[in-house]
């Protein structure tokens, strides 16, 4: 049995990289819904179609559970999701709740697609947690562009957030949060604009630990020792990659972040 993990594009591979490190027995299947991507500047309707797309292929594919390793999907259809397919549907949301935590009264400013900022989901979680309103949600789609295309040493992605957060005084805040899973290649960037006291802070821990009790609580870890690495299938919107050179920009990918993994 596999554990399908799944974004609308490269982003999700921090969840994939993450679950490969703490469940290094399981079988994954990792796919990104290219041909749509981005999901954030699309219809709640359309993400949802998608999505259901997505979730056909994943249990057509043997998967015991799926990660939706994406917040815009999560906000809109993991509910919807769970009402229609039987298998546990684990979803990473943006970490408000514990950067509200650590800020220790500072501000918070939570990074994510559009569809994710309009969202109820996202508004409803922002009003259980924030008490002291705190909190500020800024969209910047362009990141994703670019996380898509590769663009991580060219410039733009730091002159795009210097000039989408010159609006805030960063020193005034404690946490930010990147709720869009493709902004994690981007920690490096973040990292030189803002002040060093400022923590980044994103969902996936949280979304693996609880994969892990889904799967442990049903029986269904993967027990068996095997002596290869963990086996991981990529999908591009339902075409599986074999080619050598779509491989080895996978493994550049999980290279980059390793290395951003040790941003915080
Ligand atoms: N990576 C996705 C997220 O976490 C969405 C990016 C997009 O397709 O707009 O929200």
């Amino acid at each position: 049995m596999n554990i399908g993990i799944f974004d609308s594009g490269i982003g999700g591979m921090t969840l994939l990289h993450q679950a490969m490190a703490a469940l290094p027995l399981e079988n994954y299947i990792f796919y990104a819904d290219t041909d749509h991507v981005p999901y954030g500047t699309k219809s709640k309707e359309q993400v949802i179609g998608f999505v259901d797309e997505v979730m056909r292929f994943m249990t057509a594919h043997d998967c015991k559970a799926v990660v939706i390793a994406c917040n815009t999907a999560t906000a809109v259809a993991a509910e919807e999701m769970r009402r229609k397919y039987d298998i546990p549907i684990i979803g990473i949301e943006p970490a408000v709740k514990p950067a509200v935590a650590a800020s220790h009264g500072r501000r918070v400013l939570v990074a994510a697609t559009p569809l994710t900022v309009r969202e109820k989901k996202l508004q409803k979680l922002v009003e259980r947690v924030d008490y002291s309103h705190l909190v500020d949600l800024v969209a910047l789609p362009r990141l994703v562009e670019l996380a898509e295309r590769g663009d991580f040493d060219t410039g733009e992605a730091g002159e795009y957030l210097q000039k989408e957060l010159s609006g805030y005084n960063l020193e005034n805040y404690g946490e930010l949060v990147l709720g869009c899973t493709h902004f994690n290649f981007f920690k490096d960037t973040f990292r030189k604009l803002l002040p060093a006291d400022v923590a980044l802070i994103d969902g996936s821990d949280g979304t693996i630990r609880h994969l892990k009790e889904v799967l442990c609580a049903r029986g269904e870890l993967e027990s068996e020792k095997r002596t290869e690495s963990p086996s991981v299938r990529y999908f591009r919107s339902g075409r599986e990659l074999t080619a050598q050179a779509e491989l080895e920009y996978m493994r550049r990918l999980h290279e980059r972040l390793e290395r951003m993994h040790e941003i915080s």
